[in-house]
Formats: structure tokens, C-alpha cells, sequence
């Protein structure tokens, strides 16, 4: 494939990671970003006034600007719809239309395709009202698990062994669209990203995630605090297991309701005592996953994307990675997940590049009046490193973040601590 001129739709670590993959390759693509931030803006041109929710501003911009591809990094702009008319105009666009993206949009409608599907998944229950929601509870019994049925930036999980968490949680969310209540899963979790035309998938390298805020897996759920990958602890089998168990039943069944499914499908997975489970799936890379996974990557990311785009899969090999590791350590504000004191100026940034083989996807990043770098939300800088081993790879990062300033940012310093 030849230079393709992209659009990324989004702002954060996981589209500054895709930007970089696009920018690792051979061919020198011509990259724009809407919105982007200060970290994108360093590497690409950044369209700041580009709406990615309106999807008619994007169809027009593409057209006029001769876009060849469109990638829709997060889930807000999937959701709302915004690659139907873009693919109504012609345009190869990586990301699930409007219909599709519910898979990721609402749990409610993902657990009705898992069950048409025959993909092993834990019982779940759909509340409408409190009593519903209480009686599943017990029903399930601790640890209780209780979701939001709708996008939630990650926050919408409730696991708990207090019954009144669960069900103050259960009524918040209730007066919000929606709950499930869900039997709790035990075993590690794992990401698997496959590449998908709607008929054939590819996958890539596994990752797992961090998601509590604290050190030991403590505290509340967030978007996500650290990844690494690959994960060595993994049978040989696990996946094609995922390929042919979960993805390729869930591809074949969107299809056949005539809403295929273009994209990134992210496998959230629980490999319990009994099994693979799902316990979600996303419609876009996952972040901070997608930092670990793409810097392995060997095969140009664009052919992938584009294939996808056009419904040119099925006749390409597995892609390839790197065999050495990477590791991620998301930077994030004080206050973060509740309330994230933002507008702090960030500093240090150059000498923490320096470290060798790291480097940083800005994630919530702006620059002042002054040019200075700010923080602007809560999820700020995904540190990267890779090393011929995770003690190699996390050592850098963590030097990297000892350069990193911004008043009252913490991180959890456990990443891939316990991976050999
Ligand atoms: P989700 O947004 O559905 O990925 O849930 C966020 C996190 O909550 C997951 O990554 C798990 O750590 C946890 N979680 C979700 N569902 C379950 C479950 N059924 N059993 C155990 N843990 C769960
Ligand atoms: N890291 C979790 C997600 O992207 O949803």
C-alpha cells in the first residue's frame, strides 16, 4: 500500500499512540487530527475546530480535503453514529456505524449478540426498577457487580462485597438509563484486539490493564491506569480460542443483522477456572492498552486499518510483532477519577523522552497563552518503554516519570510488577 492521507478522530493517549504507529512506517502518510492535543499537534497537522461528534462536518471535511481514510479513535463519536455517512459517501472509514458500536454503547444490547452468538459470558441481569436490581443482587450474591447500561469513560462498574455500595450504585445509575447486574468473574483479565472487515478478523498482540487507581488493585475503577504486553502467562491456545469461540461468532452474528461490524473489536476478557469469559466488548482500541500493543507491531498499522476499511482481511497473514515488551504507566491529576484539578503546567517532558526507548502519548494536554504545556483533564500522559524484558521496560518508565512534574499527579508504581 502507498501513501494514504488519514484523518484520526480524538484527543487522547490511544489516538497519539496511533498517530505514532502510522508515523513508524515506511511510507510517509499525510496525517491530520480533529481534535488532537498539544501532544499530537508536536507530530501532526491538528484540525482543533473539527467537531469529531458531527458526523456531517467530518463527511465534509474529508471531502474536501480528499481523506482517504477516516479512523474514529473513541467511543463517542462511534456511538453517535458519526461513520454512517461517511461510509455512505465512499469514504473507507475504520470504525463501527452507529448500529454496531452498541455493542459497545450498550451492554444490554452487547449481552443479547453474545447470547445469539453462543459467546461464554457471565449471567446477567437487566434492572428497571430497584427491586429488580436488589433481588438479582442477591441472587448473584458478593462480590457484587453492578453496571451502568450505557457509556460510562469507565466508570460506570461497580464491584463491591457491601450490599449497600451495591445498591446505592444500582440507584444512581437507574435514575441514568439503565443497570445490570452481573454474577462476578474471578480470574485474570485480559484485552484482545482483533481487526475486523465484518466478516474476517485479525488479532493482535494481548495486553492487560489496570484499572483500579491504586497500587494492589485499590481503590475505584477507572479508564484505565497501565497496560502491558505482551502477556507471557498465556496458553499458546488462548488466541484462537478468543478467534473462534468469541469473536468470529459475534462478527458473523452483527453481519447477519445486517450491522457488520468495521473495526477495532476489543475483547474484555476473564480467564476464570472454567474457561474464557467475556466481560465486555469495546468498538475501539482501548487505551491505555493500545500503547503497549501498537509500538510491538511489525506490520504497517495503516494496512491493516485500510484493509479493514475495505473489506480486505481475509486474505492478509496474522500481523506481526516485535518479541520484546512494553509497558505503560498513565500519568493522571490530582483528584482523578472524581475530580481533576486541571490547567497545572507539566514540565520535564524532554528529559523524560530522553530515557531510551520511551515515549509519550499525550493524552489531556493543552498549551496556555504562554506556549506553556497544561494539564486538561484527568488522564494526562501515558509514559511508554519497551525493554527485552518487563523488569527492563518498567524501570524505564518509571525513570521516565521521574522527570514528569505537574503538582499533585500520582501514578500507580505496581505496573507489571509481578510479569516475568
Ligand atoms: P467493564 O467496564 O465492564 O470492563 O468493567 C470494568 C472492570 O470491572 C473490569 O475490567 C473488571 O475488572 C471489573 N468487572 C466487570 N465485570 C465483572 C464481572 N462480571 N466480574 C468481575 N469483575 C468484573
Ligand atoms: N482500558 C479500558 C478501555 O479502553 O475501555
Amino acid at each position: 500500500m502507498g501513501v494514504v492521507k488519514i484523518l484520526i478522530l480524538g484527543s487522547g493517549a490511544r489516538e497519539h499512540a496511533i498517530i505514532t504507529a502510522l508515523l513508524a512506517e515506511e511510507e510517509q502518510h499525510d496525517i491530520v487530527a480533529a481534535p488532537g492535543n498539544a501532544g499530537i499537534a508536536q507530530d501532526v497537522r491538528v484540525e482543533a475546530g473539527l467537531d469529531p461528534l458531527d458526523g456531517q462536518a467530518v463527511t465534509e471535511y474529508a471531502i474536501e480535503n480528499g481523506i482517504e481514510l477516516v479512523v474514529i479513535g473513541p467511543e463517542a463519536p462511534l456511538v453517535a453514529g458519526v461513520a454512517d455517512p461517511l461510509r455512505t459517501r465512499g469514504i473507507p472509514v475504520f470504525g463501527p456505524g452507529k448500529a454496531a458500536a452498541q455493542l459497545e454503547g450498550s451492554k444490554a444490547f452487547a449481552k443479547r449478540i453474545m447470547d445469539a452468538a453462543g459467546v461464554p459470558t457471565g449471567r446477567a441481569v437487566r434492572a428497571e426498577t430497584l427491586a429488580e436490581a436488589e433481588r438479582a443482587l442477591d441472587e448473584f450474591g458478593a462480590p457484587y457487580v453492578v453496571k451502568a447500561d450505557g457509556l460510562a469513560a469507565g466508570k460506570g462498574v461497580l464491584v463491591t462485597e457491601e450490599r449497600a455500595a451495591a445498591v446505592e450504585h444500582a440507584t444512581h445509575w437507574l435514575r441514568h438509563g439503565g443497570v445490570l447486574v452481573e454474577e462476578f468473574l474471578d480470574g485474570q483479565e485480559v484485552s484482545l484486539f482483533l481487526v475486523s472487515d465484518g466478516h474476517d478478523v485479525l488479532p493482535l498482540s494481548p495486553a492487560q490493564d489496570y484499572k483500579r487507581l491504586l497500587d494492589g488493585d485499590a481503590g475505584p475503577n477507572t479508564g484505565g491506569m497501565g497496560a502491558y504486553s505482551p502477556l507471557p502467562w498465556l496458553p499458546d491456545t488462548f488466541v484462537d480460542e478468543v478467534i473462534e469461540t468469541i469473536a468470529l461468532p459475534t462478527v458473523r452474528t452483527l453481519a447477519k443483522e445486517q450491522t457488520p461490524f468495521i473495526g477495532l473489536l476489543y475483547c474484555g476478557l476473564i480467564v476464570t477456572d472454567r474457561g474464557i469469559r467475556v466481560i465486555e466488548f469495546n468498538a475501539r482500541f482501548g487505551d491505555p492498552e493500545t500503547q503497549v500493543v501498537l509500538p510491538r507491531l511489525v506490520t504497517p498499522l495503516s494496512s491493516l486499518l485500510y484493509a479493514a476499511a475495505t473489506g480486505g482481511l481475509g486474505g492478509m497473514p496474522r500481523p506481526e510483532f516485535a518479541l520484546d515488551t512494553a509497558v505503560t504507566v498513565v500519568l493522571a491529576s490530582e483528584g482523578y477519577p472524581e475530580a481533576p484539578i486541571t490547567g497545572r503546567p507539566i514540565t520535564g517532558l524532554a528529559e523524560a523522552a530522553g530515557v531510551p526507548e520511551v515515549t509519550i502519548a499525550h493524552a489531556a494536554t493543552a498549551r496556555d497563552e504562554s506556549g506553556a504545556l497544561i494539564a486538561t483533564g484527568g488522564r494526562v500522559l501515558s509514559v511508554v518503554a519497551r525493554g527485552t524484558s518487563f523488569a527492563e521496560a518498567r524501570a524505564r518508565a518509571y525513570e521516565a516519570l521521574h522527570h514528569i512534574h505537574l503538582e499533585g499527579a500520582h501514578y500507580r508504581t505496581d505496573i507489571a510488577a509481578r510479569v516475568s
